[in-house]
């Protein structure tokens, strides 16, 4: 029997979009924004967050993005995200930016990050969700790395709460 808590595949939630770059997206040395480009990552991840549960969703945090090269107004540029790990109420989001050269055709990784989001229930809190299954080389090897991930979010999150009532003391 399936219910909303059944199993799924990674690939149910896969979102690509591509993008052109265009002048008002870039910065002083004419390459891509890193604002916009951190924008249109969680959009699409925020999309396969909601594919993969079907309910409405937050963003919890964002590990990092890594700019690993500058993108040019010559080139597109392909957004690809999906759910690569569950918890409870928690999915981690991998998302891999793509650069591809319009003229050259050669492509190469912009841009990675992972994102986590929890699913709310109408009450706005944190509500169960489906776990996923990897069948793809890639999807095995990013669900197997989850649980480190999940870790080190957990011990950041303590941490940034700690920050925080420090710093609250000070403007409170
Ligand atoms: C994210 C949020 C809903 C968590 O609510 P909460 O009442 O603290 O819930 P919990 O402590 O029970 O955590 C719920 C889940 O989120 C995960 N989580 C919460 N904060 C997290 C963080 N900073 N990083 C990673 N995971 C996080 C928990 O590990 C838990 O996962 P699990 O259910 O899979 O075990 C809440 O902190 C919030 O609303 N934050 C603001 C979100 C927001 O405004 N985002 C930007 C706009 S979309």
């Amino acid at each position: 029997m399936t219910t909303e808590l059944t199993k799924r595949p990674c690939s149910d939630s896969r979102v690509i979009q591509t993008n052109r770059v265009l002048p008002l997206d870039t910065n002083n040395l004419d390459t891509l924004f890193g604002g916009k480009l951190m924008s249109s990552i969680d959009i699409v991840a925020s999309i396969s967050a909601a594919k993969h549960c079907r309910s409405e969703c937050v963003t919890a945090s964002m590990d990092s993005v890594d700019f690993l090269k500058p993108i040019r107004q010559t080139e597109a540029v392909h957004l690809e995200s999906f759910v690569t790990y569950t918890g409870s109420s928690s999915m981690e989001v991998f998302v891999k930016v793509i650069a591809e050269h319009l003229i050259t055709g050669e492509s190469k990784v912009a841009a990675t990050s992972f994102i986590t989001f929890v699913s709310l229930d109408e009450n706005g809190k944190p509500k169960k969700v489906p776990a996923v299954y990897p069948e793809t080389e890639e999807e095995k090897y990013l669900f197997h790395s989850a649980e480190d991930r999940m870790k080190v979010r957990k011990n950041r999150r303590k941490l940034s709460t700690y920050l925080a009532e420090q710093i609250e003391k000070y403007h409170f």
